[in-house]
Formats: structure tokens, C-alpha cells, sequence
């Protein structure tokens, strides 16, 4: 699939779920979200289907996201189903961590490749106070559970916020020293309803530079991160700057939502409904939602907010 402006579809996220095991303070309201009626979010012979159509269309990598996919109570059957869809040749999954220790080696036998774990923090007091309910201790395992069960080239996601972690920049990236696994500093967006943050809150990814004057630029882009490495690590150090230096231009993403919405673009209103459609019907929406694309977000600020009409963990990140 290509758009308007020539850029290759290949890559799905498809939100398994919008519930998670955690509450993080950017992400989600404390008291969590109003559970939806069943009947209107996808099943997972509905998921399945979708994505046949999709690798039919070109999408040749899946990103299995939520919520908390890992809630998801069939998850290990949604990628057992996937991995055998002709045209997918890679699937992977962004977490935060907490049910890896049980999760990890099953994931990788039902054909998981690769991992991405949320994790701001290594002050255990400041993990428990962001995710409001999470304990840094468990997250760390299942960072280890990852690696022993064989996941290359494991990513860990830091979201910087002003006041929050933003004093953490260099504890963080050593992690790339301890393991061999590539740390990604990610500028807050604003998305729709978490809008207490001020100016202060959005940290420019420059900031990282200027606390580790000592990285190297390496491998130029990889997906939507700038690499660098720090000298002697195992792994690399990436920024996600979608407010200073966004990188629509090179965008070969669509999005599913867990209750059957395609997203041409993360922080656009447009959603195309498949839910209930046979193949046919689908095609037509993915093909729409791709001619839909917008050619970039624009402006991202405190003040010019994602147009998206969902918070995050309503579209999966
Ligand atoms: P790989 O490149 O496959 O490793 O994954 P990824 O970086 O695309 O996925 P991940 O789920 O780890 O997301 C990392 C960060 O990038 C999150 O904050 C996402 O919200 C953000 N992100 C992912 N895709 C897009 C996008 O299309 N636009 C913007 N602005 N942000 C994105
Ligand atoms: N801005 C940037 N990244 C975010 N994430 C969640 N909310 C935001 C936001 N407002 C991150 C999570 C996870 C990834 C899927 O998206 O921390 O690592
Ligand atoms: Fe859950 Fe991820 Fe949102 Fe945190 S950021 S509450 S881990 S969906």
C-alpha cells in the first residue's frame, strides 16, 4: 500500500486491549477506564482476520501494543495466529514489563521476535509514584526474563517529563552498559485529556545529548529513533523527538484499536470502523485509511495538542 505522498505501508500496531495493569500518571486516569462492552471491541478471530488482509495489502511487520497487551487474556494465541499469516515477517510487542517473568518464553514460542519495555524510572519510590501501582523490582525481572528467553535486540522506552525524570538521563543510559539492549529517550506528546503538563514538562531530546556529551551518532535512523551509542556499550541509546524533530516524512505505519478502528495517523481524529466487516469490507477500509494519511502531525506543543480524540492507551502508542 502506498499513499499520497509515496510512503510504503508496511508496518500494523494493532491494539490488542485498553486495559492495563498499571495507572501511569501521562497515560491514564487513576481510577483506570471505564471498561467498554465487549461486544464492541474486537474478537480475536476478528484481529486475525484483519491482519490476513493487511499483510495481503503489504504489511509485512506487526506491533502488538495496548493498554497492557499483555493482560489480554488470549494474547499468546493472537500471536501464535499471527505468526502464521503469510507476508508477516516480524512481530513484535511493546510492554511494560511486569508480566514478562511469567510471559517472556511463551511469548517467544508463540512466535514473538521482538520486545519493547516501558520503563522511566530506576528510583523504585518515583516507578511506584508514576505508574501509581507498579514496582520497579518486577519490571527489572522481566527486563531479564526477556533477555534469558533469547530477545534480541530489546528495547527499553523512557518517556522524559520535566521534574519527573528528566534528573535520571544518565542512570538510564547506562542501562545500555549493563545489557545488551537499546535505551530510547521519547519527548512527551500531548495527547487528549492528560493536559495538566506545562512547558516545563516537555523535554526536548537535545536535552540527552548535552547530559551524555560522550555519544556517538550511529546506524543514522532506526524506525522513528535517532541512534547514538555510548563508548563501550552493549546496546544503543535512541531518541523519539516527535515535537522537535518529527519524522513523518518517513512514516510507513497504520494503526487498529482494540475495538476495530484503523488510524491513518497517530495524532489524527480520522478512524476508519472494520468491526463486524467480512475481508472485503476491511480491505476497503485499510485502503481508505491509507489514502487518508496525513503527510505529518504538525505542530506538537503544551499548547497546539494531539488532534487524536483518544488517550494513549486507547490507541496503543
Ligand atoms: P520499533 O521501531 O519497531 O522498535 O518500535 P516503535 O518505536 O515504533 O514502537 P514503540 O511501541 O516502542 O513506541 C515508542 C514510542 O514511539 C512511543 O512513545 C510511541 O508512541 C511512539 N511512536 C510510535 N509510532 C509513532 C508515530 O507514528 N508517530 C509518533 N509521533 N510517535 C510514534
Ligand atoms: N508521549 C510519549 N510516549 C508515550 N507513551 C505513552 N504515553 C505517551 C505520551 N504521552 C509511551 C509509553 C510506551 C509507548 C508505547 O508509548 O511509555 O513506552
Ligand atoms: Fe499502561 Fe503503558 Fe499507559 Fe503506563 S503508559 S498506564 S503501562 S498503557
Amino acid at each position: 500500500m502506498k499513499d499520497r505522498f509515496g510512503r510504503e505501508i508496511s508496518y500494523l500496531r494493532l491494539s490488542v486491549t485498553e486495559l492495563c495493569n498499571l495507572r501511569c500518571r501521562y497515560c491514564m486516569p487513576a481510577e483506570g477506564i471505564c471498561k467498554r462492552r465487549h461486544d464492541e471491541m474486537l474478537t480475536q478471530e476478528e484481529m486475525l482476520l484483519a491482519l490476513r488482509v493487511a499483510a495481503e495489502l503489504g504489511v509485512r511487520k506487526l506491533r502488538v501494543t495496548g493498554g497492557e497487551p499483555l493482560v489480554k487474556r488470549n494474547i499468546l494465541g493472537i500471536c501464535e495466529g499471527a505468526a502464521q499469516i503469510p507476508g508477516i515477517e516480524e512481530i513484535c510487542l511493546t510492554t511494560n514489563g511486569i508480566l514478562l517473568p511469567t510471559l517472556a518464553k511463551p511469548l517467544r514460542r508463540a512466535g514473538v521476535s521482538r520486545l519493547n519495555i516501558s520503563l522511566d524510572t530506576l528510583d523504585e519510590k518515583k516507578y511506584a509514584w508514576m505508574t501509581r501501582v507498579g514496582a520497579l523490582d518486577t519490571v527489572l525481572k522481566g527486563i531479564e526474563a526477556a533477555l534469558d528467553a533469547g530477545f534480541e535486540r530489546v528495547k527499553l522506552n523512557a518517556v522524559l517529563i520535566g521534574g519527573w525524570n528528566d534528573d535520571e538521563i544518565r542512570p538510564l543510559a547506562a542501562l545500555s552498559v549493563r545489557w545488551p539492549v537499546d535505551v530510547r529517550f521519547i519527548e512527551l506528546m500531548p495527547m487528549a485529556e492528560r493536559a495538566a503538563f506545562d512547558q516545563a514538562a516537555y523535554i526536548p531530546c537535545d536535552r540527552v545529548i548535552q547530559a551524555l556529551p560522550v555519544l556517538e551518532p550511529v546506524d543514522g535512523i532506526d524506525g522513528v529513533a535517532r541512534m547514538y551509542r555510548l563508548p563501550g556499550a552493549q546496546g544503543r541509546i535512541g531518541l523519539i523527538s516527535p515535537l522537535s524533530a518529527p519524522f513523518c516524512a518517513g512514516c510507513n505505519r497504520l494503526r487498529l484499536t482494540a475495538d476495530g478502528r484503523v488510524k491513518p495517523c497517530l495524532h489524527a481524529p480520522l478512524e476508519f470502523p472494520i468491526k463486524g466487516m467480512d475481508a472485503g469490507g476491511i480491505r476497503r477500509q485499510f485502503l481508505a485509511a491509507c489514502a487518508a494519511k496525513p503527510e505529518g502531525h504538525g505542530q506538537l506543543s503544551h499548547v497546539h495538542r494531539s488532534g487524536a480524540n483518544r488517550s494513549m492507551n486507547r490507541i496503543g502508542g
